[in-house]
């Protein structure tokens, strides 16, 4: 296998929705990605999509942007993972080059969830047998995991509220960022509830997008740019598949088996880490992430938001660019744009959401309720 750089990333700024075409969106990013690398052509295209077929009635994503693209008669695959869609597109890019069977390959994430019905389309990354059919969403499987944190360790109502208000500070400053808009934990705290405990500003937004990133042989990267980002490891693992069936649901063990997985292909450790993006759909999700990584002890995550630990300049750096909550999370597109976000902090490009020197990136993706978690590290 061959070590694999990123050597162009192209993203544009997430909307509440736009009138433009899916396919459009899409062949956007790929060619502001391509025109980033300063290339014309690659040989695979990987495309990560969750919605489309029931919200645009469009399957075939990867064939569709391809064409859109100008890229005719190239590899053109759509990849899933439910709500860690993004990363899964990534992972097959790496494993393209990584293999040897393109030289050159573009991961692409695109999603249109403004039109149609997003919330029933997203459950369906639930069990539709067992848990769809009972009225569950994504949302409420996050409610139970935020009421069983509370219950389970004592914390505060407003002990998770740190988690958006550090989000939308960052935000602000990203011109690719939904929200530009300071919040304070009093306004996560006032704003309306949407399945008890989860309120309005734990959640992140239905939202369209497109990111995309060009992967090369990491000993041709410097043929393509002057600041390469290599990609250390790529990793994925799954729990079981509902939240009821596991024996401690609070003990995110896909995260933990992925990064661990991470840890010893990159050879890193999560002290090593200088920022992670993680998936803070929910607030409680980036609070049981930190945990399964190893950043905080089981029940003690929320402190790191509480105490102001994850700001740009804190212990540790999280949501850099204004995550899930506050950049938007446009499904198929969320972890390409993380991987954007992540190229321009490592390569100093962050503008004034720049963290201090960072060394080593990681990205962790949630599929469905913390199912599937994919783990990508980053360095230069
Ligand atoms: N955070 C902050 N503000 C939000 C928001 C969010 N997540 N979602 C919507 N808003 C704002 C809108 O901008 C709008 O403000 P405005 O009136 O100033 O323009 C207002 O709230 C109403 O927006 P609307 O789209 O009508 O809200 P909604 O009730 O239909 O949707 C949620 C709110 C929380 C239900 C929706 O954002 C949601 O389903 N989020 C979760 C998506 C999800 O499950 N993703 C997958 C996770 S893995």
């Amino acid at each position: 296998m061959r070590d694999v750089s990123i050597v162009g990333i192209g993203q544009i700024p997430v909307r509440k929705s736009y009138e433009q075409s899916l396919r459009w969106l899409g062949a956007t990013a790929v060619h502001q990605a391509m025109k980033d690398a300063s290339v014309d052509r690659v040989d695979a295209l990987f495309a990560g999509n969750m919605l489309s077929d029931e919200l645009q009635s469009q399957k075939h994503v990867a064939a569709l942007i391809a064409d859109e693209a100008g890229l005719r008669g190239i590899e053109a695959l759509q990849v899933r993972a439910a709500t860690a869609t993004g990363a899964a597109a990534l992972r097959m890019a790496y494993f393209a080059v990584a293999s040897g069977e393109a030289d050159l390959a573009v991961a692409v994430g695109v999603e249109k969830m403004s039109v149609g019905g997003a919330t029933p389309a997203l459950a369906k990354a639930l069990d539709a047998e067992q848990e769809v059919v009972a009225g569950s969403t994504l949302i409420s499987k996050n409610a139970e995991l935020m009421q069983m944190y509370f219950d389970q360790y004592g914390v505060p109502e407003n002990g998770l509220a740190n988690f958006s208000v550090n989000a939308h500070q960052n935000a602000l400053t990203n011109p690719n960022a939904l929200f530009r808009k300071k919040i304070s934990a009093k306004d996560v705290m006032n704003s309306r509830t949407i399945v008890p405990p989860i309120r309005l500003m734990d959640c992140s937004p239905i939202c369209d997008g497109a990111a995309a990133v060009v992967l090369a042989p990491r000993n041709e990267a410097r043929a393509y740019t002057s600041r390469p980002v290599h990609i250390l490891a790529s990793s994925v693992a799954t729990d079981r598949f509902r939240v009821q069936d596991r024996v401690n649901p609070l003990y995110l063990e896909a995260a933990r088996q992925s990064v661990h997985k991470a840890f010893r292909k990159a050879n890193v450790n999560q002290d090593d880490v200088s920022f992670f993006e993680l998936h803070d759909a929910f607030s409680i999700m980036a609070c049981l992430l930190l945990e399964a990584v190893g950043f905080a002890e089981p029940g003690r995550g929320w402190r790191l938001a509480a105490e102001k630990r994850i700001g740009l300049k804190g212990e540790i750096p999280i949501a850099t660019m204004g995550g899930l909550k506050a950049r938007g999370h446009p499904i198929g597109a969320t972890a390409v744009y993380q991987t954007c976000e992540i190229v321009q902090q490592l390569t100093g490009q962050a503008g004034k959401n720049q963290v201090k020197n960072p060394q080593i990136a990681l990205l962790q993706s949630v599929g469905g309720a913390a199912t599937t978690i994919l783990t990508h590290i980053f360095g230069t």
